[in-house]
């Protein structure tokens, strides 16, 4: 379910794209589901329904459980129950279906999976939660211990809100009984919806058993409604990626200053200080250190290598004993070999940067290849875009690029050159040899300052 508008996020986006970790609230649920392997998945939209669709479109072609998928709009929202009515032609008679909310996000695989068990294709299961603050939740009403049915909060009497065991807004049921409950369903309610949660009256009501199963932690089942619960989700979700990395030896300076939104994956002995920020796919190879305040981005970095704090990488890859920043900004390409040194202000993109060469202050390398040994000095760039088109810079091996260097792209600086401080360079130059470009400097002797007229009155 995935229709409503999420009026308590107080936003215009859907709740369901708000991210979680990174990623849409949506997609998360759509990753346990493909690992259910269920016949289909159906996404009921309905509240911006096309930017709903529009995340999803890219799955339902992707293959895999994406070739399952599809959508059904649910226009108005009537609530969950007339949600699921949405989508009852695409299920069929003889299967049991499992509903789930769009907005809780981190129910596990195997909890879904013990769910659809429980119901056994005959029973109705809800998977329920022993709450200390159960507010806002729908409430496992029971009788002599047998379910009688789940009350809303806001339909529910001072005793009822009382109660401590909450329904998650996951089920799973027999397909051909939910339909004729979904049928019979009406909204004679504080909110005036049709709930999905009165079919287990009506469950009760014909005889089919109610059982529950129990969620295995708090997180697994908490819905976001409003920002402060989707902050308070993301640092529990974070904390429990923070506990996985320090179990399997990762040293984090503060578990609570620390995100992944992706995948990281860490050798031995890696070190990540405070208020680091991983995205996508990210490698830290054995011993790394990274160091306080960086961003991270679908980055592979080698054994040893150092990272000082402040810097900015995205789509790079990084050999192995490299010492980068503070303050250096790796752009997509850029791929520094073992025991390169990148320093202070230093912005590399698609370029290679071959073993032990240092750009340490103040520099741009942008489509260049930078041999062996290089020093390139502070505050030269490569000129690679001459307003239409990129071009690429060759600098040899051994290459001694002086301060405040412009290398004018395309242009290739052979093996051993030295590149004299100030140069603006737009023709090759040639090994070994030193050349400069820039004007001579001149001392005019007997030369005076000019001195200040008095004014005539
Ligand atoms: C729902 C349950 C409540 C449960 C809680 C758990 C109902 C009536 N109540 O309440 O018992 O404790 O989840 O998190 O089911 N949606 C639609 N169409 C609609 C209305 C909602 O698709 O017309 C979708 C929403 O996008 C959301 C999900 O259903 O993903 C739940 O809706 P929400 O309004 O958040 O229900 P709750 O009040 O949290
Ligand atoms: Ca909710």
């Amino acid at each position: 379910m995935a229709a409503g508008k999420g009026t308590r996020m107080k936003s215009a986006l859907p709740k369901v794209l708000h991210r979680l970790a990174g990623h849409p609230l949506l997609l998360h649920v759509l990753d346990t589901c493909a690992t259910l392997q269920a016949d289909r998945t159906v996404v009921v939209t309905g509240y911006a329904a096309d930017a709903v669709e529009r995340l999803l479109a890219g799955r339902a072609t992707a293959g895999g459980a994406g070739a399952h998928l599809r959508c059904v709009r649910q226009e108005p929202q009537l609530g969950t129950g007339h949600a699921v009515q949405q989508a009852v032609p695409w299920l069929d008679d003889d299967g049991t279906t499992l509903i789930l909310n769009g907005d809780v996000p981190l129910v596990a695989a195997d909890t879904a999976r013990a769910l659809v068990q429980a119901c056994a294709g005959r029973q109705l299961a809800l998977l329920t939660l022993m709450l200390d603050a159960p507010e806002g939740y729908g409430r496992i009403v029971r009788e002599g211990g047998s379910v009688r049915g789940i009350v809303e909060h806001k339909d529910a009497s001072d005793a009822q809100r009382r109660i401590r065991e909450v329904y998650t807004g996951i089920m799973a049921a027999p397909t051909a009984a939910l339909k004729r409950w979904l049928a019979r369903l009406t909204n004679h309610n504080a909110q005036r919806e049709y709930y999905l949660t009165d079919v287990v009256a009506l469950a009760v009501a014909d005889g089919v058993a109610v059982v529950t199963t129990a969620a295995h932690d708090e997180t697994e089942v908490l819905g976001v409604n409003s920002a402060a619960q989707l902050a308070d989700l993301e640092r529990r979700l974070q904390r429990r990626r923070a506990n996985a990395l320090m179990d399997a030896g990762v040293r984090l300076a503060d578990p609570a200053r620390f995100d992944v939104r992706g995948v990281l994956e860490c050798g031995q002995d890696v070190e990540i200080d405070i208020d680091c920020i991983f995205e996508g796919r990210v490698v830290l190879g054995d011993g790394v250190r990274v160091g306080s305040h960086c961003v991270i981005r679908d980055t592979t970095i080698g054994a040893g290598t150092e990272v000082l704090p402040h810097c900015d990488f995205t789509r790079a890859t990084i050999g192995e004993r490299v010492q980068i920043g503070p303050f250096a900004r790796l752009r997509p390409g850029a791929d520094l070999g073992p025991e390169v040194h990148i320093g202070n202000f230093v912005e590399v993109k698609n370029s290679r940067l071959e073993r032990g060469a240092k750009a340490n202050h103040l520099a741009y390398l942008g489509d260049t290849s930078v041999g062996e040994r290089v020093n390139y000095g502070a505050g030269s760039i490569t000129a690679n875009y001459d307003g239409a088109n990129k071009h690429r810079t060759v600098i040899g091996n051994d290459v001694h690029v002086g301060s405040n260097c412009v290398l004018v792209a395309p242009v290739v600086i052979g093996d051993g050159a030295t590149i004299g401080a100030g140069s603006v360079i737009n023709k090759d130059a040639p090994a070994g040899q030193l050349t400069v470009a820039r004007a001579r400097q001149a001392s005019l002797e007997g030369w005076q300052r000019p001195v200040k007229q008095k004014k005539k009155d």
